[in-house]
This record gives structure tokens, C-alpha cells and sequence, in this order.
């Protein structure tokens, strides 16, 4: 038995991992699984609500598990495994949904935002996927759940049904969960300066080859300043993405150089990519070396799901039980 509190959260195996999914996820779930007992998750049910080839969604399961251990998940403290591997996910999700308002449904974000984009298909696992991801949470007595900005709504609606079915059934049926969203962790800008994000095609995959990932720093956007002029380094997306990952002193001289002018923006993206290329060689090299043995991967989510699975089995039990069934 823990004392320590439990952080959960899953990321969809939806698409290449990138330096925003790092920062903005891994790493910061990474650090809370320090002083919580991490539980993370793939959240392969939910990217089933647009993926269509199963192969790639086979790979992309096992490429974000390799990630998560590339950027130092040790599987003996923190929990991994992949969402399809324990079924009691799905049985409370049937449960919750019997028991959630559907006007709920209907004000969810990504759901709303796939019916106003004018998509003819819209499936029903996208209209009820937070009644999934409610069950993701709740079926694991979780604490609390780090998410960016844009899953608040999702986690406050797994308070609000774990909230009803006790208000029915018995409180402390399920436990109710924390958002915790994480403000100082930056909105990590993509090679365009919008949001990095693979919607927007301007991302910056994490374990490319150096020489890939040379060539798309060197595609970022920058201003027609000359060389010689000075320049404004907040107003530079290479900069922006510099502060990431330089120390305070390398990011201070950094600055000092472009507002003397004569820095040209070729010269800061290749310092870029050499702080960039240290900071990812060895994850990059953990990571080659685990997509090289997929059977230890899937062993390490095996046995993560074993874990994962115990505490479900309980909650079910409990949640059948308090309903009557
Ligand atoms: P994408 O926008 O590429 O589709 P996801 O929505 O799958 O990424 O994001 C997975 C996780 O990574 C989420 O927790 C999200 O908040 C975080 N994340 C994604 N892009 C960024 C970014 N540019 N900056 C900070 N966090 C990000
Ligand atoms: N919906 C989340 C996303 O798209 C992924 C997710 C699924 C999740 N289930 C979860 C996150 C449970 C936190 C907790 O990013």
C-alpha cells in the first residue's frame, strides 16, 4: 500500500512525437512521477475514434511507449501500459454513460469542434469519448491528472459523472479527481510559430536522425532583418525555442548577441540545433535501441497493464456492486 498520491494521465498514439508533447507532457507527468505514483497510459481506444489503419496504429502504440521510456519513464516505479489492455475501462464507461446527462456530451470541445469544422462523419466514439476518458480516470482511484489547458473541460466532466453516480449509488463510490493544469510549462512554439502541434504540420519530431533534425530547425520562420541589423530575440521563434533548452547563461548571451546586431539567423539556428542534437542524443539512442526490441516493450506494458489492471478490477467491483449489479 502507497501513501503517495496517484497522477494519471494518457496520451493518444496519434501521430509522431514531438519536442511540444515532451515538454509539454512527458516531461512535466515525468517529474510529478517523483513524488506521486505515476500511472500513464497510451490511449490507443481514443485515437481508434480516427485511426484506420491498423498497422500504424499498431506502431504508433508501441512508438509512444518507447518514447515515454526513451525520456526516462523507469517502469519499476511508474506505471505504463496501453489503454486496450484492461477491458474494466470500457465496462465504466458503459456505466458512466448510463448515469451522464448527454447535454454534457453535446458541450464537449472535440466533438463540437469536428461538427462545426462541417465534417460529414462524426462518429459516436468521438461524441462519448469523454465518457471514456472519465473512465480512464476514475477506473484508477486517480488524484490527480496533468493535462494541457485544452483537457481541462474533459477531466472536470469526469468529476461531474463520478460526482452523479455517487450522488445515486453511495458516496465515495469514485473517487473525484484534480485537474492539474500545468501553467508555467510553455506553449512550446512549432517551426511556424504557432502552437507546436502535428495538425499544423510544424512540428519537430523528437528522434529523427541529426541531420533531419538540422534541416527542420533550419526551416524556421524567421523575419528579413540583415545580419547586421540588431534584432528583438523574444520576437524570434528560433530564440523562443532556444530558451527551451539553453542554461540561464547560454540564453543571456544568446539575447546580448542579437540585439548587437550582427548575428545572423543562420548562425543562431545552427546553436539551436547543437543544443537541441546534445540534449536529445542519448534519449535519441535509448530510443533506436527499444524500437529495435519490440518484445521488451510490449513486456514492460504487459506488466504495467498487470498492475494497472488490479486496481480497475477493485474499482469495477466496487462500482458493480454499489449500482445492483
Ligand atoms: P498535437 O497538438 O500535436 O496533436 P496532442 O494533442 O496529442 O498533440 O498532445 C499530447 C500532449 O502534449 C497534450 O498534453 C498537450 O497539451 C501536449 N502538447 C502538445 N503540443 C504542445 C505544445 N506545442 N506545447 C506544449 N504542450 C503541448
Ligand atoms: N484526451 C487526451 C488527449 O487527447 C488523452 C487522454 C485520454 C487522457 N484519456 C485520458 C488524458 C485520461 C488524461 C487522462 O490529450
Amino acid at each position: 500500500m502507497t501513501m503517495q498520491k496517484r497522477s494519471l494521465t494518457g496520451i493518444q498514439p496519434s501521430g509522431t512525437p514531438h519536442v511540444g508533447n515532451w515538454l509539454g507532457a512527458i516531461q512535466p507527468a515525468l517529474s510529478l512521477a517523483e513524488a506521486h505514483e505515476g500511472f500513464y497510459f497510451i490511449a490507443s481506444y481514443h485515437a481508434l475514434t480516427t485511426a484506420r489503419d491498423a498497422s500504424a496504429l499498431r506502431d504508433r502504440i508501441n512508438d509512444v511507449a518507447c518514447t515515454w521510456l526513451a525520456l526516462g519513464l523507469e517502469p519499476e516505479r511508474t506505471v505504463l501500459w496501453a489503454q486496450q489492455s484492461i477491458p474494466e475501462v470500457c465496462e465504466l464507461s458503459w456505466i458512466l454513460g448510463c448515469v451522464a446527462n448527454k447535454s454534457l456530451l453535446d458541450k464537449a470541445h472535440a466533438f463540437k469542434s469536428a461538427q462545426a469544422s462541417g465534417k460529414k462523419f462524426v462518429s459516436v466514439g468521438l461524441y462519448t469519448y469523454p465518457v471514456l476518458m472519465a473512465a480512464d480516470i476514475l477506473a484508477f482511484d486517480s488524484d490527480i491528472v496533468p493535462v494541457g489547458q485544452d483537457q481541462r473541460q474533459h477531466v472536470e466532466m469526469a468529476r461531474d459523472m463520478a460526482q452523479t453516480l455517487n450522488h445515486h449509488f453511495g458516496e465515495g463510490l469514485l473517487k473525484l479527481p484534480e485537474p492539474l493544469i500545468q501553467e508555467n510549462v510553455a506553449v512550446v512554439p512549432g517551426v511556424d510559430g504557432q502552437k507546436m502541434s502535428k495538425s499544423y504540420d510544424n512540428t519537430i519530431p523528437l528522434f529523427v536522425p541529426t541531420k533531419k533534425l538540422r534541416k527542420r530547425i533550419m526551416a524556421i520562420k524567421t523575419d528579413s532583418t540583415p545580419m547586421e541589423a540588431p534584432k528583438d530575440p523574444d520576437g524570434c521563434n528560433v530564440f523562443r525555442l532556444y530558451k527551451l533548452f539553453g542554461s540561464p547563461e547560454q540564453i543571456a548571451d544568446l539575447a546580448e548577441r542579437y540585439r548587437a546586431g550582427g548575428l545572423g539567423y543562420g548562425h543562431a539556428k545552427q546553436e539551436l540545433y547543437e543544443l537541441m542534437d546534445a540534449r536529445l542524443a542519448e534519449p535519441r539512442e535509448r530510443y533506436m535501441d527499444l524500437r529495435s526490441r519490440p518484445d521488451d516493450v510490449q513486456d514492460i506494458l504487459d506488466s504495467g497493464a498487470a498492475r494497472a489492471r488490479a486496481v480497475a478490477r477493485a474499482t469495477l467491483d466496487r462500482v458493480r456492486e454499489g449500482v445492483g449489479l
